[in-house]
């Protein structure tokens, strides 16, 4: 079973064209392979205030945009185009390289609305890193989703209550989106070599751990409280499953990937192993290299 053993706090930051989202702080090595986790909003914009990035390159990762709420348009120097609604994921694999713009769609530009969404960033190995680029879209139709007890759930990597996303990831990579009503339960299987993590964004959860209530808490190093509220990361311990129980209705993401144990070098929206891979990048951005048709 696996426990809390780090409680990370966000932060609010700007964002692209000036869009607030919440941050956990301190994101990096320690979440493999995970290196951001943005949740964009909620926030309501007037009619021509939404905001988001303009055109701006990327190297070495994967971004993945899962949209709540809003409608959002997108372009890149690969030809492609398309437009986000609620329920869509876009699982963008950068690869060796990609310029593209992630914008409010025009009509909700000029409407207004709420937006609210993530941008999690994940990281690849470094035989994966100069890949070619690609996309996976799945609209909310497609998505996988299971509603039994009090647990609503959507798949949008890996696995969850016996539903499986049809991403391709390169390495393995868990990312669910889960609505508890109070009280309900939930056994989230994640395999024991992969790191483990949970952002809560609504409300609040317990982890529930049989083994440690029966023992000392200190003989295992969990310090750390194992209840986790909205805007809070947890990083959980190593194990094989979590138990979870929600303390009120409640909404948050479970991730999970493995530790990747290779260098990081970053800088902005390049992500590489050395210094010098990371020089390469912002060479090929001013040659215009870095995108096949940039
Ligand atoms: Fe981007």
């Amino acid at each position: 079973m696996r426990s809390v053993v780090e409680i990370v706090p966000t932060h609010i930051v700007r964002e692209g064209g000036g869009f607030k989202v919440r941050r956990p702080f301190r994101m990096g090595r320690v979440l493999s392979p995970f290196l951001l986790i943005d949740e964009m909003g909620p926030v309501d914009y007037g009619p021509g205030e939404a905001v988001g990035a303009p055109w701006h390159p990327h190297r070495g990762f994967e971004t993945v945009t899962y949209l709540l709420e809003g409608r959002m348009r997108h372009e890149d120097s690969e030809g492609n185009s398309g437009e986000l609604n609620p329920g869509d994921v876009q699982w963008m694999t950068a690869g060796r390289g990609i310029i593209h713009c992630e914008e409010p769609h025009e009509e909700f530009l000029r409407s207004g609305g709420k937006t609210h969404g993530f941008q999690i960033w994940v990281n690849l190995p470094a035989a994966n890193k100069m890949m070619k680029p690609r996309y996976q879209e799945v609209p909310a139709s497609e998505s996988p989703v299971i509603e039994q007890d009090g647990v609503w759930a959507r798949v949008i990597a890996g696995e969850c209550l016996g539903k499986s996303s049809n991403i391709d990831t390169k390495i393995p990579i868990t990312l669910i989106h889960v609505k508890m009503e109070e009280g309900a339960r939930l056994l989230q299987q994640i395999e024991s070599n992969l790191n483990a993590m949970i952002y809560v964004f609504g409300g609040g959860i317990l982890i529930e751990n049989k083994i440690r209530v029966k023992t000392q808490p200190q003989a295992f190093g969990l310090g750390a409280k194992q209840n986790i509220q909205d805007g809070e990361l947890a990083i959980l311990s190593d194990g094989g499953e979590i138990a979870i129980k929600s303390n009120s209705n409640s909404e948050f993401l479970i991730l999970a990937g493995p530790e990747l144990n290779e260098p990081i070098e970053r800088y902005g929206p390049f992500v590489m192993n050395t210094r010098e891979e990371i020089h390469q990048a912002f060479l090929d951005y001013q040659n215009g290299t870095l995108a096949s048709q940039a």
